[in-house]
Protein backbone atom coordinates (compact mmCIF):
# COMPACT_ATOMS: atom_id res chain seq x y z
CA UNK A 1 0.00 0.00 0.00
CA UNK A 2 0.81 3.46 -0.65
CA UNK A 3 1.68 5.68 2.34
CA UNK A 4 0.51 9.29 1.36
CA UNK A 5 3.09 10.64 4.30
CA UNK A 6 6.20 9.32 2.28
CA UNK A 7 5.74 10.72 -0.92
CA UNK A 8 4.92 13.98 0.62
CA UNK A 9 8.25 14.06 1.85
CA UNK A 10 10.75 16.79 0.45
CA UNK A 11 12.53 14.95 -2.26
CA UNK A 12 16.30 14.56 -1.78
CA UNK A 13 18.63 14.64 -4.41
CA UNK A 14 21.80 14.31 -2.34
CA UNK A 15 20.62 11.18 -0.42
CA UNK A 16 20.93 11.50 3.16
CA UNK A 17 21.60 8.45 5.33
CA UNK A 18 18.70 7.25 6.79
CA UNK A 19 17.78 8.42 10.55
CA UNK A 20 18.85 5.79 13.25
CA UNK A 21 15.16 5.46 14.22
CA UNK A 22 14.69 4.10 10.60
CA UNK A 23 15.31 0.69 10.34
CA UNK A 24 15.39 -0.88 6.68
CA UNK A 25 15.66 -4.43 6.70
CA UNK A 26 17.36 -6.12 4.15
CA UNK A 27 15.26 -7.58 1.25
CA UNK A 28 15.01 -11.30 0.77
CA UNK A 29 16.15 -13.42 -2.68
CA UNK A 30 14.40 -11.79 -5.01
CA UNK A 31 14.57 -10.46 -8.26
CA UNK A 32 14.07 -6.80 -9.17
CA UNK A 33 13.99 -5.21 -12.91
CA UNK A 34 14.19 -1.35 -12.89
CA UNK A 35 12.98 0.00 -16.40
CA UNK A 36 14.25 4.01 -16.26
CA UNK A 37 13.38 7.06 -18.15
CA UNK A 38 16.34 9.45 -16.66
CA UNK A 39 20.06 8.76 -16.05
CA UNK A 40 19.96 10.30 -12.67
CA UNK A 41 17.36 7.77 -11.84
CA UNK A 42 18.99 4.55 -13.06
CA UNK A 43 22.17 5.88 -11.71
CA UNK A 44 20.30 6.02 -8.37
CA UNK A 45 18.98 2.21 -8.69
CA UNK A 46 22.24 1.11 -9.66
CA UNK A 47 23.67 2.36 -6.59
CA UNK A 48 20.41 1.06 -4.41
CA UNK A 49 21.73 -2.70 -6.03
CA UNK A 50 24.75 -1.95 -4.97
CA UNK A 51 23.62 -1.10 -1.04
CA UNK A 52 24.01 -4.40 1.67
CA UNK A 53 20.45 -4.34 2.39
CA UNK A 54 19.43 -5.18 -1.05
CA UNK A 55 22.79 -7.26 -1.45
CA UNK A 56 20.92 -10.78 -1.99
CA UNK A 57 18.39 -9.53 -4.54
CA UNK A 58 19.24 -10.01 -8.27
CA UNK A 59 19.11 -6.37 -10.08
CA UNK A 60 18.58 -5.78 -13.25
CA UNK A 61 18.56 -2.29 -14.91
CA UNK A 62 17.15 -0.78 -18.29
CA UNK A 63 16.30 1.86 -20.03
CA UNK A 64 13.20 3.20 -22.24
CA UNK A 65 10.43 2.84 -19.05
CA UNK A 66 7.07 1.89 -19.16
CA UNK A 67 7.13 0.70 -23.29
CA UNK A 68 10.26 -1.20 -22.81
CA UNK A 69 8.85 -3.01 -19.97
CA UNK A 70 5.38 -3.74 -21.84
CA UNK A 71 7.79 -4.82 -24.66
CA UNK A 72 10.10 -7.33 -21.97
CA UNK A 73 7.14 -8.75 -20.47
CA UNK A 74 4.61 -9.46 -23.41
CA UNK A 75 7.39 -12.54 -23.42
CA UNK A 76 9.30 -12.72 -20.65
CA UNK A 77 8.05 -14.23 -17.14
CA UNK A 78 7.82 -10.97 -14.90
CA UNK A 79 9.85 -10.61 -11.60
CA UNK A 80 9.22 -10.46 -7.84
CA UNK A 81 9.57 -6.72 -8.26
CA UNK A 82 9.24 -3.90 -11.39
CA UNK A 83 10.77 -0.37 -10.54
CA UNK A 84 8.99 2.11 -13.58
CA UNK A 85 10.19 5.58 -14.26
CA UNK A 86 7.50 7.47 -15.70
CA UNK A 87 7.46 11.57 -16.46
CA UNK A 88 3.79 11.53 -17.36
CA UNK A 89 0.32 11.21 -15.95
CA UNK A 90 -1.87 9.53 -19.11
CA UNK A 91 -0.05 7.01 -20.71
CA UNK A 92 1.50 6.05 -17.29
CA UNK A 93 -2.06 4.58 -15.93
CA UNK A 94 -2.72 3.64 -19.27
CA UNK A 95 0.37 1.81 -19.11
CA UNK A 96 -0.17 -0.01 -16.01
CA UNK A 97 -3.11 -1.10 -17.45
CA UNK A 98 -1.45 -2.79 -20.54
CA UNK A 99 0.95 -4.18 -17.90
CA UNK A 100 -1.58 -5.59 -15.72
CA UNK A 101 -2.43 -7.80 -18.98
CA UNK A 102 1.41 -9.62 -19.24
CA UNK A 103 2.23 -9.31 -15.20
CA UNK A 104 2.24 -12.77 -13.49
CA UNK A 105 0.49 -12.84 -10.06
CA UNK A 106 2.46 -12.02 -7.18
CA UNK A 107 5.13 -9.47 -9.35
CA UNK A 108 5.18 -6.01 -7.00
CA UNK A 109 5.16 -2.57 -9.12
CA UNK A 110 7.23 0.48 -7.83
CA UNK A 111 6.53 3.68 -9.72
CA UNK A 112 9.68 6.50 -9.35
CA UNK A 113 7.34 9.89 -10.90
CA UNK A 114 7.21 13.17 -11.07
CA UNK A 115 4.17 13.88 -10.37
CA UNK A 116 3.03 14.28 -6.74
CA UNK A 117 -1.11 14.66 -6.78
CA UNK A 118 -3.38 12.49 -4.74
CA UNK A 119 -5.95 11.39 -7.25
CA UNK A 120 -2.89 10.00 -9.13
CA UNK A 121 -1.89 7.73 -6.29
CA UNK A 122 -5.25 7.05 -5.83
CA UNK A 123 -5.28 5.85 -9.52
CA UNK A 124 -2.04 4.04 -8.96
CA UNK A 125 -3.27 2.20 -5.37
CA UNK A 126 -6.38 1.33 -7.65
CA UNK A 127 -4.36 -0.58 -9.98
CA UNK A 128 -2.17 -2.39 -6.92
CA UNK A 129 0.80 -0.26 -7.18
CA UNK A 130 2.66 -1.21 -3.90
CA UNK A 131 4.85 2.00 -3.76
CA UNK A 132 5.00 5.41 -5.15
CA UNK A 133 8.06 7.15 -4.76
CA UNK A 134 8.78 10.91 -5.75
CA UNK A 135 11.71 11.80 -8.02
CA UNK A 136 14.24 12.97 -7.82
CA UNK A 137 15.20 9.58 -6.18
CA UNK A 138 18.35 9.23 -3.78
CA UNK A 139 19.84 5.41 -3.75
CA UNK A 140 18.38 4.82 -0.20
CA UNK A 141 14.84 5.75 -1.48
CA UNK A 142 15.28 3.27 -4.01
CA UNK A 143 16.43 0.54 -1.32
CA UNK A 144 13.67 1.67 1.33
CA UNK A 145 11.01 0.92 -1.37
CA UNK A 146 11.78 -2.04 -2.30
CA UNK A 147 13.07 -3.52 1.01
CA UNK A 148 9.82 -2.59 2.41
CA UNK A 149 8.02 -4.71 0.22
CA UNK A 150 9.14 -7.35 2.13
CA UNK A 151 8.88 -6.49 5.62
CA UNK A 152 5.84 -7.62 7.54
CA UNK A 153 3.56 -4.83 8.54
CA UNK A 154 4.74 -6.09 12.29
CA UNK A 155 8.04 -5.23 11.13
CA UNK A 156 9.13 -3.44 14.43
CA UNK A 157 10.09 -7.40 15.44
CA UNK A 158 12.50 -7.42 12.65
CA UNK A 159 16.08 -6.97 14.15
CA UNK A 160 18.50 -4.71 14.29
CA UNK A 161 22.30 -5.92 13.93
CA UNK A 162 24.85 -3.92 15.96
CA UNK A 163 27.94 -4.85 15.66
CA UNK A 164 31.15 -4.19 17.59
CA UNK A 165 34.86 -4.48 16.84
CA UNK A 166 37.96 -3.79 18.17
CA UNK A 167 40.66 -1.25 16.74
CA UNK A 168 43.23 -3.77 18.02
CA UNK A 169 42.76 -6.39 20.33
CA UNK A 170 42.77 -6.53 23.75
CA UNK A 171 41.13 -3.01 23.60
CA UNK A 172 37.81 -3.75 25.59
CA UNK A 173 35.40 -4.25 22.54
CA UNK A 174 34.25 -7.41 24.15
CA UNK A 175 33.76 -5.75 27.68
CA UNK A 176 31.91 -2.99 26.20
CA UNK A 177 29.87 -4.84 23.44
CA UNK A 178 28.75 -7.00 26.92
CA UNK A 179 27.58 -4.23 28.80
CA UNK A 180 26.09 -1.89 26.36
CA UNK A 181 23.75 -4.80 25.28
CA UNK A 182 23.17 -5.25 29.32
CA UNK A 183 22.15 -1.28 29.11
CA UNK A 184 19.69 -2.06 25.96
CA UNK A 185 17.87 -4.83 27.19
CA UNK A 186 17.87 -3.33 31.13
CA UNK A 187 17.91 0.49 30.56
CA UNK A 188 16.07 0.79 26.87
CA UNK A 189 13.88 -2.90 27.42
CA UNK A 190 14.65 -4.26 24.42
CA UNK A 191 15.04 -8.06 23.84
CA UNK A 192 18.27 -8.38 22.85
CA UNK A 193 20.41 -10.84 22.21
CA UNK A 194 24.90 -10.76 21.79
CA UNK A 195 26.03 -13.22 19.76
CA UNK A 196 29.93 -14.52 20.40
CA UNK A 197 31.80 -14.55 17.52
CA UNK A 198 34.84 -15.16 18.75
CA UNK A 199 34.61 -18.98 19.12
CA UNK A 200 38.23 -19.87 19.99
CA UNK A 201 38.92 -17.72 22.88
CA UNK A 202 35.14 -15.64 23.63
CA UNK A 203 33.96 -14.33 27.04
CA UNK A 204 30.46 -13.60 26.44
CA UNK A 205 30.05 -16.73 28.47
CA UNK A 206 32.44 -15.63 31.23
CA UNK A 207 31.44 -11.74 31.91
CA UNK A 208 27.68 -12.77 31.95
CA UNK A 209 28.46 -16.08 34.08
CA UNK A 210 26.98 -18.39 32.05
CA UNK A 211 28.17 -21.63 31.13
CA UNK A 212 25.98 -22.87 28.46
CA UNK A 213 26.16 -26.40 27.54
CA UNK A 214 25.76 -25.43 23.50
CA UNK A 215 26.20 -22.12 21.42
CA UNK A 216 26.94 -20.69 18.25
CA UNK A 217 28.77 -23.60 17.29
CA UNK A 218 26.46 -25.84 17.08
CA UNK A 219 24.76 -23.03 14.69
CA UNK A 220 27.51 -22.28 12.34
CA UNK A 221 28.59 -26.01 11.71
CA UNK A 222 25.42 -26.95 10.98
CA UNK A 223 23.75 -24.31 8.58
CA UNK A 224 21.38 -26.27 7.08
CA UNK A 225 19.40 -27.50 10.09
CA UNK A 226 19.15 -23.17 11.27
CA UNK A 227 15.56 -21.94 12.05
CA UNK A 228 13.99 -20.35 14.73
CA UNK A 229 13.52 -23.12 16.66
CA UNK A 230 17.22 -24.22 16.66
CA UNK A 231 18.59 -20.69 17.84
CA UNK A 232 15.85 -20.53 20.42
CA UNK A 233 17.17 -23.47 21.95
CA UNK A 234 21.65 -22.13 21.30
CA UNK A 235 20.30 -19.18 23.62
CA UNK A 236 20.92 -19.28 26.90
CA UNK A 237 18.84 -16.39 29.27
CA UNK A 238 20.71 -14.06 30.93
CA UNK A 239 18.60 -11.11 32.16
CA UNK A 240 14.21 -10.92 31.50
CA UNK A 241 15.42 -8.76 27.88
CA UNK A 242 19.04 -10.44 27.63
CA UNK A 243 20.12 -13.80 25.79
CA UNK A 244 23.26 -15.34 24.58
CA UNK A 245 24.44 -16.86 21.96
CA UNK A 246 27.80 -18.32 23.34
CA UNK A 247 31.20 -19.65 21.90
CA UNK A 248 32.00 -23.00 22.82
CA UNK A 249 35.71 -21.50 23.48
CA UNK A 250 37.36 -24.71 23.11
CA UNK A 251 39.83 -25.60 20.50
CA UNK A 252 39.69 -29.05 19.78
CA UNK A 253 38.07 -27.49 16.33
CA UNK A 254 39.67 -24.94 14.49
CA UNK A 255 37.21 -22.12 13.49
CA UNK A 256 38.34 -21.18 9.27
CA UNK A 257 34.88 -20.39 8.17
CA UNK A 258 33.96 -19.12 4.63
CA UNK A 259 32.18 -15.93 3.96
CA UNK A 260 28.67 -16.58 4.41
CA UNK A 261 28.90 -18.82 7.13
CA UNK A 262 27.07 -16.87 9.73
CA UNK A 263 24.36 -15.91 7.24
CA UNK A 264 22.00 -17.96 8.14
CA UNK A 265 22.45 -17.27 11.90
CA UNK A 266 22.30 -14.06 11.37
CA UNK A 267 18.75 -14.15 9.56
CA UNK A 268 17.26 -16.06 12.02
CA UNK A 269 18.00 -13.75 14.72
CA UNK A 270 17.12 -11.16 12.80
CA UNK A 271 13.78 -12.46 12.69
CA UNK A 272 12.78 -12.69 15.89
CA UNK A 273 14.96 -10.31 17.86
CA UNK A 274 14.45 -6.79 17.95
CA UNK A 275 18.47 -6.12 18.94
CA UNK A 276 21.60 -8.15 17.91
CA UNK A 277 24.67 -7.31 19.35
CA UNK A 278 27.87 -9.18 17.54
CA UNK A 279 30.28 -9.21 19.84
CA UNK A 280 33.20 -9.68 16.27
CA UNK A 281 36.83 -10.84 17.27
CA UNK A 282 39.73 -8.29 16.31
CA UNK A 283 40.42 -10.17 12.83
CA UNK A 284 40.24 -9.45 9.18
CA UNK A 285 38.60 -12.24 7.04
CA UNK A 286 36.01 -12.37 4.31
CA UNK A 287 33.47 -13.38 7.19
CA UNK A 288 34.07 -10.36 10.06
CA UNK A 289 34.34 -7.63 6.93
CA UNK A 290 31.24 -9.18 5.95
CA UNK A 291 29.30 -9.38 9.44
CA UNK A 292 30.22 -5.44 9.61
CA UNK A 293 29.53 -4.53 6.56
CA UNK A 294 26.01 -6.40 6.73
CA UNK A 295 25.12 -4.75 10.53
CA UNK A 296 22.65 -1.74 10.91
CA UNK A 297 25.12 -0.28 12.96
CA UNK A 298 28.95 -0.34 14.08
CA UNK A 299 30.88 0.26 17.13
CA UNK A 300 34.76 0.42 16.91
CA UNK A 301 36.64 0.50 20.04
CA UNK A 302 39.97 1.81 20.38
CA UNK A 303 42.61 2.54 23.06
CA UNK A 304 44.57 5.66 22.23
CA UNK A 305 47.49 5.00 20.46
CA UNK A 306 48.81 5.53 17.58
CA UNK A 307 48.16 2.29 16.25
CA UNK A 308 44.65 2.41 16.85
CA UNK A 309 44.17 5.57 15.55
CA UNK A 310 45.55 4.41 12.18
CA UNK A 311 43.61 0.69 12.16
CA UNK A 312 40.28 3.02 13.14
CA UNK A 313 41.08 5.52 10.34
CA UNK A 314 41.47 2.78 7.82
CA UNK A 315 37.78 0.42 9.46
CA UNK A 316 35.92 4.03 8.89
CA UNK A 317 37.44 4.55 5.63
CA UNK A 318 36.42 1.22 4.58
CA UNK A 319 33.31 0.76 6.04
CA UNK A 320 31.74 4.47 4.94
CA UNK A 321 32.93 3.47 1.16
CA UNK A 322 31.35 0.35 1.54
CA UNK A 323 28.08 1.58 3.24
CA UNK A 324 27.53 4.63 1.37
CA UNK A 325 23.61 4.53 2.00
CA UNK A 326 24.45 3.97 6.14
CA UNK A 327 25.60 6.16 8.94
CA UNK A 328 29.37 6.02 9.50
CA UNK A 329 30.81 3.90 11.59
CA UNK A 330 30.35 4.89 15.43
CA UNK A 331 33.91 4.73 17.71
CA UNK A 332 34.44 4.79 21.33
CA UNK A 333 37.48 5.42 23.23
CA UNK A 334 38.47 3.29 26.25
CA UNK A 335 41.31 2.65 28.69
CA UNK A 336 41.91 6.06 28.14
CA UNK A 337 44.24 7.49 31.29
CA UNK A 338 46.81 4.41 32.05
CA UNK A 339 49.04 5.90 34.53
CA UNK A 340 52.23 7.02 32.33
CA UNK A 341 51.04 6.00 29.42
CA UNK A 342 51.73 8.32 26.53
CA UNK A 343 48.44 8.98 25.07
CA UNK A 344 46.41 10.29 21.74
CA UNK A 345 44.36 13.19 22.28
CA UNK A 346 40.32 12.73 21.69
CA UNK A 347 40.20 16.01 20.04
CA UNK A 348 43.21 14.16 17.61
CA UNK A 349 41.28 11.25 16.93
CA UNK A 350 38.22 13.28 16.23
CA UNK A 351 40.47 15.27 13.62
CA UNK A 352 41.46 11.96 11.93
CA UNK A 353 38.34 10.16 11.69
CA UNK A 354 36.65 12.77 11.12
CA UNK A 355 34.10 12.49 14.01
CA UNK A 356 34.00 12.70 17.43
CA UNK A 357 34.18 9.32 19.80
CA UNK A 358 30.91 8.71 21.19
CA UNK A 359 32.29 8.27 24.90
CA UNK A 360 35.88 8.10 26.31
CA UNK A 361 35.69 5.59 28.64
CA UNK A 362 38.32 5.82 31.41
CA UNK A 363 40.82 2.88 32.43
CA UNK A 364 39.60 1.45 35.95
CA UNK A 365 41.23 -1.58 36.15
CA UNK A 366 39.69 -2.17 39.75
CA UNK A 367 36.64 -2.35 38.83
CA UNK A 368 36.69 -3.65 35.34
CA UNK A 369 38.75 -6.35 36.72
CA UNK A 370 36.26 -7.40 39.57
CA UNK A 371 33.72 -7.21 36.90
CA UNK A 372 35.65 -9.89 34.51
CA UNK A 373 36.70 -11.69 37.18
CA UNK A 374 33.18 -12.07 39.18
CA UNK A 375 31.26 -12.70 35.79
CA UNK A 376 28.98 -9.44 36.15
CA UNK A 377 28.27 -6.26 34.43
CA UNK A 378 29.92 -3.05 35.34
CA UNK A 379 26.64 -1.73 36.44
CA UNK A 380 26.06 -4.88 39.05
CA UNK A 381 29.63 -3.97 41.31
CA UNK A 382 28.96 -0.58 41.23
CA UNK A 383 25.66 0.79 40.42
CA UNK A 384 26.66 4.49 40.08
CA UNK A 385 29.97 4.12 38.54
CA UNK A 386 30.52 6.76 35.38
CA UNK A 387 31.22 4.43 32.89
CA UNK A 388 27.56 3.15 33.00
CA UNK A 389 26.30 6.53 31.98
CA UNK A 390 28.60 5.95 29.09
CA UNK A 391 27.48 2.41 28.11
CA UNK A 392 24.18 3.67 28.56
CA UNK A 393 25.01 6.59 25.91
CA UNK A 394 26.73 4.18 23.35
CA UNK A 395 23.00 1.84 23.41
CA UNK A 396 20.86 4.87 22.85
CA UNK A 397 23.15 6.56 20.10
CA UNK A 398 23.40 2.32 18.81
CA UNK A 399 19.83 1.68 18.72
CA UNK A 400 18.06 5.27 18.20
CA UNK A 401 16.16 5.17 21.41
CA UNK A 402 15.90 6.61 24.50
CA UNK A 403 15.33 5.48 27.70
CA UNK A 404 12.59 3.87 29.08
CA UNK A 405 12.94 2.76 32.47
CA UNK A 406 14.62 5.54 34.96
CA UNK A 407 11.93 7.78 34.43
CA UNK A 408 9.13 5.76 36.71
CA UNK A 409 10.94 7.39 39.61
CA UNK A 410 8.48 7.20 42.33
CA UNK A 411 4.67 6.67 42.96
CA UNK A 412 4.24 9.98 44.50
CA UNK A 413 5.92 12.27 42.52
CA UNK A 414 2.62 13.52 40.03
CA UNK A 415 1.38 14.67 43.87
CA UNK A 416 4.57 15.82 44.89
CA UNK A 417 4.80 17.77 41.23
CA UNK A 418 0.88 18.82 42.67
CA UNK A 419 1.99 20.46 45.38
CA UNK A 420 5.00 22.29 44.32
CA UNK A 421 3.13 23.81 41.85
CA UNK A 422 0.52 25.06 44.58
N1 LIG B 1 38.01 0.73 30.68
C1 LIG B 1 38.73 -0.32 31.11
N2 LIG B 1 39.55 -0.19 32.18
C2 LIG B 1 40.27 -1.23 32.61
N3 LIG B 1 40.26 -2.44 32.04
C3 LIG B 1 39.48 -2.63 30.98
C4 LIG B 1 38.67 -1.58 30.46
N4 LIG B 1 37.98 -2.07 29.40
C5 LIG B 1 38.34 -3.37 29.26
N5 LIG B 1 39.24 -3.71 30.21
C6 LIG B 1 39.90 -5.01 30.37
O1 LIG B 1 40.70 -5.24 29.23
C7 LIG B 1 40.79 -6.63 28.96
C8 LIG B 1 40.48 -6.91 27.51
O2 LIG B 1 39.11 -6.67 27.29
P1 LIG B 1 38.28 -7.41 26.16
O3 LIG B 1 36.91 -6.86 26.28
O4 LIG B 1 38.45 -8.87 26.22
O5 LIG B 1 39.01 -6.83 24.86
P2 LIG B 1 38.80 -7.21 23.31
O6 LIG B 1 37.49 -7.86 23.14
O7 LIG B 1 38.92 -5.89 22.62
O8 LIG B 1 39.95 -8.10 22.97
C9 LIG B 1 39.84 -7.31 29.93
O9 LIG B 1 40.57 -7.83 30.98
C10 LIG B 1 38.94 -6.17 30.41
O10 LIG B 1 38.46 -6.40 31.71
MG1 LIG C 1 36.95 -9.68 22.26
Amino acid sequence: MISYARQTQEAQPEAAPPPVEEHIAPAPRVSVQAFCETVETAAAVQAAGEDRRLGKAHLKIQMGGMPAAIEAYRSAPTPNVIVLESDGRSDLLSGLDQLATVCDAGTRVVVIGRINDVMLYRELVRRGVSDYVLAPVGAIDVVRSICNLFSAPEAKAVGRIIAVVGAKGGVGASTISHNVAWAIARDLAMDAVVADLDLAFGTAGLDYNQDPPQGIADAVFSPDRVDTAFIDRLLSKCTDHLSLLAAPATLDRVYDFGTDAFDAVFDTLRSTMPCIVLDVPHQWSGWTKRALIGADDILIVAAPDLANLRNTKNLVDLLKAARPNDRPPLYCLNQVGVPKRPEIAATEFAKAIESQPVVSIPFEPQIFGSAANNGQMIAEISANHKSIEMFLQIAQRLTGRSETKKQKSSLLSPLIEKLRGK
